[in-house]
């Protein structure tokens, strides 16, 4: 049978557009989970999703789904997808990328008037980044029965401001979540790194995801006067969270070479630049392919914090907030992804993924796999992510193919 075709303008024109909502002058995005730019970027989705003949529903955590009938309404559906939130320095491929190409599937599959047996549904996962509300894949995980909707809603951003009370503000708090068979899932993404660009490839066959822990750190000490204190009679936490900041890049580094170990952010009490910091929040983002070195990664932080703290005669409050384990993806998947790749003549090589996504939440009730397409430089999660029409139509054009593979209907 002939390869179906996409239309790889209408994914662009898509991806443009949305990315018109909480673009940057940098020619990014910033359109953090569940403000008013999520809501509009919600909103879009949802037109377009029903003008291309689904069915458009969302949950108790702001998931969003549009269906797409099936021959056989008994079976549970295809999902394809990703998010729509960003991080402050987004880019206008991370996330939107997966929704969009889920729905230019959708798209072509009217144009071709191809019946699946089982439904497709694509879907909006609710604040993967985890950058406003932490941690990261909240929809995901709740659908995933990971979160309860206690947890979900309760979680904070900066300014106290509650996921749950942000969610209903945008109007797109709905009922029930997850609890349902999910046939396969797929989830179309930029690499976020550099390998198949340097490597000339296509497409990355996304072989599972490396194992993630996240922690939040709060060093206390004391404030007192930057003149008249004497250096030895100083509790400065500032120097501490330094110090463990350092200690966060050599572990990434001792562990190579597959280790990553970020301090991404820090807030300083009172930020005042004649007052000794008093207090200091962080936060440390440590990951690994192996588990059993991210939990030597674990104990060298662990180790080093309370050194640290203890010679700067600093209070220590560690807690890791988050964690998920190395994840393989479904070994079919794997398969519908490569034979999407060989068919449709694109380049490819295994990959395993170096990001957290909602594919690894997914993998835990259904089988999934992942497509990666190069981005430029590797770079993501900056204002000036970039990628090509053509890659960006390659990975669409196998996940149809990964699509139809599951959801019956050749
Ligand atoms: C998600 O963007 C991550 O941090 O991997
Ligand atoms: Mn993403
Ligand atoms: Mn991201």
């Amino acid at each position: 049978m002939e390869n179906l075709t996409i239309d790889g303008k209408r994914l662009w024109d898509s991806l443009m557009e949305m990315a018109q909502i909480g673009a940057t002058a940098k020619g990014g995005v910033c359109r953090l989970a569940l403000t008013d730019l999520d809501r509009d970027s919600r909103n879009l989705f949802a037109r377009w999703a029903e003008a291309a003949g689904c069915s458009v529903s969302f949950d108790a955590v702001g998931n969003i789904f549009a269906r797409r009938p099936g021959r056989n309404p008994a079976l549970p559906p295809v999902m394809a997808g990703s998010h729509l939130d960003s991080q402050p320095t987004g880019g206008k491929f991370d996330g939107a990328y997966g929704v969009l190409a889920a729905l230019e599937v959708v798209r072509s599959l009217n144009d071709h008037g191809v019946e699946t047996e089982a439904p497709v549904e694509v879907v909006v996962w609710t604040n993967e980044e985890g950058s406003r509300f932490a941690p990261a894949m909240i929809g995901s995980g709740a659908f995933a029965g990971i979160f309860d909707l206690e947890q979900a809603h309760g979680l904070t951003d900066t300014d106290g401001k509650s996921f749950g009370a942000e969610l209903e503000r945008i109007g797109y708090k709905g009922e029930g979540c997850g609890g349902r068979p999910v046939g396969a899932y797929f989830e179309a993404h930029i690499e976020q790194g550099p390998i198949l660009e340097a490597e000339d490839k296509t497409i990355g066959v996304v072989t599972g995801a490396q194992g993630q822990r996240w922690y939040e750190i709060t060093l206390t000490g004391q404030e007192a006067h930057a003149g008249p204190t004497p250096m030895n009679r100083r509790r400065d936490a500032l120097v501490g969270a330094s110090v463990i900041a350092k200690a966060v890049s050599r572990i990434g580094h001792e562990f190579q070479p597959d280790a990553c170990s970020t301090v991404g952010m820090m807030q300083v009490y009172p930020n005042s630049r004649n007052v000794i910091p008093g207090r200091v929040f962080l936060t440390v983002d440590l990951r690994h392919p192996d588990d059993e070195v991210l939990a030597e990664m674990d104990w060298s932080l662990r180790h080093t914090a309370e050194a640290v703290a203890k010679r700067g005669k600093l209070e220590l409050k560690l807690e890791q907030i988050w964690q998920f384990d190395a994840t393989p993806f479904d070994p079919d998947c794997i398969a519908a992804v490569r034979a999407g790749a060989e068919r449709y003549g694109h380049t490819h090589r295994d990959i395993v993924s170096g990001a957290g996504h909602d594919a690894v939440y997914m993998a835990g009730i259904a089988p999934t796999g992942m497509i990666f397409v190069p981005c430029e430089d590797g770079i993501s999660h900056n204002e000036i992510e970039n990628a090509t029409p053509e890659d960006l139509a390659a990975g669409c054009e196998v996940l149809l193919h990964a699509v139809l593979e599951k959801a019956g209907g050749r």
